[in-house]
């Protein structure tokens, strides 16, 4: 994620949208690279202006296209981080686009990289080709694994045993840093020290925040299930080709099932059972839910949800009555502007591309 940060700033790059919910660790990176090559990192809020990260000093221009104006007087060679400006684009205001599109123009032979930082993308057609678009993605092991120390630290906890460790991390992984901090913190006001389970359990209640996932606790086993023996068979089969031994040797490893029935034959319980054959979490995915009212938000709800699943893997991904969230997909260009063919091609992308 550094280095192509760097890079982008390096080559001249005017224009970085990057979607991110985490503010503080964002600014945080962006400093490092700035100090790196040398550039001056100015951040902008519509509360406190635009701020130099160096010295403090501040300028008002609490006014959002005060603030893009005022990129032409910043010396070059410079960042611009620009809080919550997908707010300010969503209503197209033909002005703040025509002073972005200038600035970036200036930008481009000055060395001033603006970078947009909003939590989901929200880009007019006229700047849609002006910003290179990254999400931002959430905390690895390692940085978790930093948040979890620094608690420990300022707790005066010893730091957990190895494999203790790791799975605090995997019961951490999908979280953002502050909120790994906040489950940390709970963990050890609750029970006197940081266990998994209680971050699991956070982490359930995180996830379900933005009503797409679930983090579902499995009881059902392949026991459970009557009949259905090849696909029993073919479950226990490819129970060993996630592991490591069968990655190594270079095994892919299964890109999904389909189940399809009639109601009621089990397919749902199939796939809890299969989170618990595979000793995996299971996220479910509430397809209907996906679809969003505003324009590129239902692609956006995927690309969250995708993240999520990413972060949190190796787990089993559910989606459940995907008929209902993927119908329509056929005649989706006269109907809903193509918004659940785009959806189901970029779950079907994804699914065919992905490594995690
Ligand atoms: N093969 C099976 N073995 C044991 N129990 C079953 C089997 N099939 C269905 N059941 C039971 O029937 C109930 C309904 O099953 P389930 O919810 O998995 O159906 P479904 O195929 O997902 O149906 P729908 O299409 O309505 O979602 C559950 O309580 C489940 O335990
Ligand atoms: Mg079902």
């Amino acid at each position: 994620m550094r280095t192509q940060i760097t890079n982008y700033i390096r080559a001249g790059y005017p224009g970085i949208y990057l979607v991110s919910h985490e503010e503080s660790r964002v600014e945080a990176e962006l400093k490092a690279i700035s100090k790196a090559i040398k550039y001056r990192l100015y951040a902008w809020s519509a509360t406190e202006g635009m701020i130099d990260t160096a010295d403090g000093t501040a300028r008002s221009a609490n006014d959002p296209l005060e603030a893009v104006t005022a990129v032409g007087e910043l010396p070059e060679n410079s960042v611009v981080l620009l809080r919550d400006f997908h707010l300010f684009l969503q209503d197209s205001n033909p002005v703040l686009i025509r002073a972005i599109k200038d600035a970036l123009a200036v930008g481009k032979t000055k060395g001033k990289v603006l970078v947009i930082l909003g939590c989901r993308q929200v880009l007019p057609p006229e700047l849609e080709r002006e910003f290179v678009l990254m999400d931002f993605n959430l905390p690895g092991r390692e940085t978790l694994g930093t948040v979890l120390d620094q608690i420990c630290q300022s707790a005066k906890l010893k730091r957990p045993a190895d494999n203790e460790r790791d799975q605090i991390l995997d019961a951490a992984s999908g979280l953002t840093c502050s909120e790994a901090e906040n489950a940390f913190a709970l963990s050890i006001v609750t029970v006197k020290g940081v266990r998994a389970v209680n971050v699991a359990a956070e982490k359930a209640a995180t996830v379900k925040k933005n009503g797409l996932l679930e983090l579902v606790e499995v009881r059902e086993g392949l026991s459970d299930i009557g009949g259905l023996d090849c696909l029993k068979d073919w479950l226990v089969k490819r129970r060993d080709a996630f592991s490591r031994r069968a990655q190594q040797y270079g095994l892919p490893s299964p890109k999904g099932l389909l189940i399809v029935g009639i109601p009621g034959t089990g397919k749902s319980l199939t796939a809890k059972a299969t989170a618990s054959v595979f000793g995996r979490p299971l996220l479910k995915l509430d397809a209907g839910k996906l679809y969003g009212s505003l324009v590129g938000q239902s692609e956006s709800n995927l690309r969250t949800v995708i993240q999520t699943a990413e972060a949190i893997a190796p787990c089993v991904l559910w989606a459940d009555e995907i008929e209902k969230g993927l119908a329509g997909s056929r005649s989706s260009g006269s109907t809903d502007g193509g918004t659940s063919a785009r959806v189901l091609g970029s779950l079907l992308s994804w699914l065919q591309e992905k490594r995690s």
